[in-house]
Formats: structure tokens, C-alpha cells, sequence
């Protein structure tokens, strides 16, 4: 069990028939870090898996170059296509998740198991704490490495940690910068070691996107606006998600990680919208 930290996490949301082979794409351009669900409402979790068995056999890849990440999602966030008997008690529904993933993955355990979201947007719940202990049961087991929640708020991190005496390694949140790049969660997160991934990092930021200037600096530092972005993301401590479709926008995105922004521009971005 010795993946590397990950540095940029390859997004396989919404691909559904193209999800092999964009996320073969994208292992073959250099990501290293995979982030699926087995959520098939949004996710083909087992197409992903045959991604990495052609990659494998390429000898692109091996198991442990990889980072891999999946999520257990509530049954509310599901269609009919679910991986767990939705009779059984959280927990067991827990177990049975993470062993699909694990069987659609091809591997023996993965490196983060993500809770993909609270049951409530208010509040943590029981039923997240007992969902919270049954994913520790699973980490104690050697089914995953680290832990994860996801789509949460600052009460709701608050909550977890008078509830538990454990928290997430991870943190993924989506990141609007109108919410000073959600400033409350990542500042919680940087104050308790927690990594804070951040995704819809371009998306949610149109404005950011299209800011005039941003444009004329990444001109300037032969770079695009997206580019700028993922380098600021890191800057402050985000671990960013993409899940371009385009290959030369895969390699954009990997080619971000060498590039390192002034301090008085990363402020600047920090600023820019909230
Ligand atoms: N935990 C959750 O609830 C949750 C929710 C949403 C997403 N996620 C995860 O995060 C991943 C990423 O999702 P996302 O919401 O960030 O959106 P996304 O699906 O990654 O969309 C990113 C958009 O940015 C564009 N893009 C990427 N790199 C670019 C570049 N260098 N230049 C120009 N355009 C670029 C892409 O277009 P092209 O395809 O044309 O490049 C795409 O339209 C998902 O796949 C999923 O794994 C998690």
C-alpha cells in the first residue's frame, strides 16, 4: 500500500460510455490520481476499472503509481441502479459500496473512500455517524487508506468533530470564488491537517474565467486562464480535480503543476470575487 501523494486528481463524473477510455487518456498523459464513485447515476465506476486494467497491461501504470478514490453515496443521491441492498443498515450499506468499488477497480483497497455527501445539508446526523464509524471499520479492515467526506459545510465539519475523535483526511468541496474560494471550510481544514480538494474549480467561476485582466497576466506568462487557476488552487492549498474531455487540455492542466505564480498575483485571485 504505497501510493504516492497526489498532486492533481483526474475526474471521471458524466463520461458514462467514454469513461474507459478517457480515463485511459488520461493516465496515459500523466495523471496518477483517479477520483470515481460508485454513484452510476453520475459515475460508470466499472468502466474506470477497465481503464485501468488496459493500462496495466500497457505497463503504463502499475497499482501502486496510482491513487485511487471513490465515494459512498446515500441512496437519495442515487437512482435505481444501486450498490448496496437499500434495506440493509448504513453501515452494512457501507461495506457492500466500498467491496463493489473495489471489485469494479480491480484492486484490494483504495486509497480514499469518500462520504459524498451528509444525509442532511443543516446538520450531521446519526445516521452520518454511524456511516462515519462503518467507513473507519472499513479503513481499520485495510479496504482503504484514508478517509474522506465530501459536499460539506463548516457546521457540519464542526459537528464531525465534536461527534468523533477522528476526522477526514480529505475534504472535496466544490469551490466557488465568490465564497472566497470557500475560504471557512479550507481555513477549518488547514488548521486540522485536512486536506481540502477542490472541484468545479473553472466551472463555478465564470467570472474569474473571464476576468480581463487574468486573461492579459496569463497571456503574459504563456499560460492560459484555466492554467492560472489550477496553479492559484494549489498556491493556497487546494488539491484540484479536473475531468477534461480533451487531451490537449489534460496535458494543459498536468503542464499547471510547473508553473508558480507570484505571491502578489495568488493574493490577488484570492480576492477577486468574494
Ligand atoms: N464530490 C462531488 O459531489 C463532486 C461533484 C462534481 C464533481 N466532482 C468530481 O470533480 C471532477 C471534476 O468536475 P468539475 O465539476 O470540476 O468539472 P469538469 O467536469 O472537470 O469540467 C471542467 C470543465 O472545464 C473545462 N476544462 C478543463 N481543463 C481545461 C483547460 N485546460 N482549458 C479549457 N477548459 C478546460 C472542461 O472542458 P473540456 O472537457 O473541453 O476540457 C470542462 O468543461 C468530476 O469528474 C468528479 O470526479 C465531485
Amino acid at each position: 500500500m504505497s501510493s504516492p501523494p497526489p498532486t492533481f486528481l483526474y475526474g471521471t463524473a458524466w463520461k458514462e460510455d467514454r469513461t474507459a477510455s478517457l480515463t485511459e487518456l488520461a493516465l496515459r498523459a500523466g495523471f496518477r490520481a483517479i477520483d470515481t464513485a460508485n454513484q452510476r447515476r453520475h459515475y460508470f465506476e466499472a468502466g474506470v476499472g477497465e481503464a485501468l486494467a488496459a493500462a496495466y497491461r500497457d505497463s503504463i501504470v502499475t497499482r501502486d503509481d496510482l491513487f485511487l478514490q471513490t465515494k459512498f453515496t446515500y441512496a437519495r443521491g442515487q437512482d435505481h441502479r444501486l450498490p448496496y441492498d437499500p434495506q440493509a443498515k448504513p453501515g452494512m450499506q457501507v461495506a457492500q459500496s466500498l467491496a463493489s468499488s473495489i471489485e469494479h477497480l480491480g484492486t484490494d483497497h483504495v486509497d480514499s473512500f469518500v462520504l459524498h455527501g451528509p444525509s442532511s445539508n443543516y446538520s450531521w446526523t446519526d445516521v452520518d455517524a454511524e456511516v462515519w464509524e462503518a467507513m473507519r471499520h472499513e479503513r481499520d479492515a485495510g479496504r482503504t487508506r484514508l478517509l474522506g467526506v465530501s459536499n460539506v459545510s463548516l457546521g457540519h465539519l464542526e459537528q464531525m468533530a465534536g461527534a468523533h475523535n477522528e476526522l477526514p483526511a480529505y475534504v472535496q468541496n466544490r469551490c466557488f470564488a465568490s465564497q472566497g474560494w470557500d475560504r471557512e471550510v479550507r481555513q477549518f481544514c488547514q488548521q486540522r491537517g485536512i486536506i481540502y480538494q477542490g472541484f468545479s474549480l473553472l466551472t463555478a467561476n465564470q467570472e474569474v474565467m473571464h476576468h480581463p485582466p487574468l486573461a492579459a497576466i496569463a497571456e503574459k506568462m504563456n499560460a492560459t486562464v484555466p492554467q492560472l487557476v489550477f496553479a492559484f488552487a494549489r498556491a493556497i492549498g487546494i488539491l484540484p480535480l479536473t475531468g477534461t474531455s480533451n487531451p490537449d487540455h489534460m496535458r494543459q492542466d498536468l503542464a499547471s503543476l510547473q508553473l508558480t505564480l507570484p505571491p502578489e498575483l495568488v493574493e490577488a485571485m484570492e480576492s477577486i470575487a468574494g
